[in-house]
């Protein structure tokens, strides 16, 4: 008699690739919100730590990388955003400006805050950061919004470095196939954060992960790992069996006492507000995912008056609005949060991957 073997669910396309135990990614978080400390707990736990370097310049991404190093020796991925600056800033002059300022400064005088004047200090850029991921050779490189250019791609390849781009459509998925990337997140728009899409405009490219997974599966041989919505073992399983190679959890982590995010922000996630978020530009010009407050919800309506990133974001650090930190007040403050939130129970990133492995063990 023939025995059929089960195949474990943990042996994947993307742990080959990688060398990992489990096929669990930690969401990369921009905005200051990751940590040496969640990076590594969750690579010492077999999975995959990432970090988000967006916020930062190249020589604080070294710094950050050799810390994680002390911490671990698996491997472990560093994120970048590739396009860092939206072409409208050109476009975007002092009238523009003008009209933003009156639609804030309600809100500036409420919080007794000056108005800002046009912020000219615009933050890191990619160029730059890059160099980071080629001094520190982290295991991974992962990005959003865009390609890097062939000899970016082919420089971390000589380095031994594995790619992985992120798409929010099938057509990303096989234009960042087509340049030799080593994975692809698949992101539907269930997940929290930004809407990285590249080839159309965000709005245009609302796929929802159970949708989105089975067809950048069926049109690109690389490992694909599945983002957005996922908050438990079962969506774990779904997104298996939907045709993906891996997971990669961003709220869920985020909640876990080693993320950088503020107290109130992690309460806020196992809170009954969490049950609505919304897509909103309002904070840094580009759509992203957070738990609705009055700000958004004030806002709806202007959302076409945002200015452009990184403008925006760097015009609401001033109302401290974003990036969110301990002292914002929330009802201005980007609780950022995917739609699964309310399925989050767990507050330590060891215990999340540790009850994750044992429920996908049972099953
Ligand atoms: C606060 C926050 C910041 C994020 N920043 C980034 C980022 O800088 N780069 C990136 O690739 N993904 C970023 N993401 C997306 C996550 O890495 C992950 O793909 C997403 O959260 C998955 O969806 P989920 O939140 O439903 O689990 C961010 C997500 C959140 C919640």
């Amino acid at each position: 008699m023939q025995t059929t073997k089960k195949k474990m669910w943990n042996r994947t396309k993307f742990t080959e690739l990688l060398g990992i135990q489990y096929p669990i990614v930690q969401g990369p978080f921009g905005g200051g919100l990751s940590s040496v400390c969640l990076t590594s707990t969750v690579s010492n736990a077999g999975g995959l730590g990432s970090f988000g370097g967006q916020p930062f310049s190249s020589n604080e991404i070294i710094e950050t990388c050799k810390e994680i190093r002390k911490n671990t020796d698996k491997p472990f991925n560093i994120n970048l955003w590739v396009n860092d600056r939206d072409a409208r800033l050109a476009e975007f002059g002092d009238e523009d400006y003008k009209i933003l300022t009156t639609l804030f400064k309600p809100y500036f005088n409420e919080l007794g805050l000056p108005v800002p004047e046009r912020p000219t200090d615009l933050g890191a850029k990619f160029e730059e950061q890059v160099e980071a991921i080629f001094d520190i050779k982290p295991a991974v490189f992962s990005f959003v919004y865009g390609i890097p250019s062939s000899d970016i791609l082919e420089k971390c390849r000589a380095l031994g470095i594995k790619t992985i781009g992120t798409a929010t459509t099938v057509d990303e998925a096989i234009e960042l196939e087509k340049a030799g990337v080593d994975g692809i997140v698949a992101t539907g728009f269930e997940a929290g954060g930004h809407r990285v899409s590249f080839l159309r405009r965000a709005e245009d490219s609302l796929s929802g992960t159970f949708s989105l997974i089975p067809q950048v599966a069926d049109n690109v041989k690389i490992p694909v790992i599945a983002a957005g919505g996922i908050a438990d073992s079962r969506g774990i399983k779904a997104a298996l069996a939907l045709g993906a190679d891996a997971v990669q959890m961003g709220t869920a982590f985020l909640a876990t006492s080693q993320s950088n995010a503020s107290h109130d922000h992690k309460d806020k996630l196992f809170s009954a507000d969490a049950k609505y978020t919304s897509l909103t530009k309002i904070f840094t010009g580009r759509l992203s995912r957070g738990i609705r407050n009055r700000l958004i919800e004030e806002l709806k309506n202007y959302e076409s008056s945002m200015a452009p990133y990184p403008l925006q974001g760097k015009f609401m650090a001033f109302l401290k609005a974003y990036p969110p930190t301990a002292n914002s007040n929330p009802d201005f403050k980007s609780y950022w949060a995917g739609q699964s939130t309310p399925l989050l129970r767990h507050k330590d990133a060891k215990v999340l991957i540790e009850t994750l492995v044992n429920e996908m063990n049972k099953k």
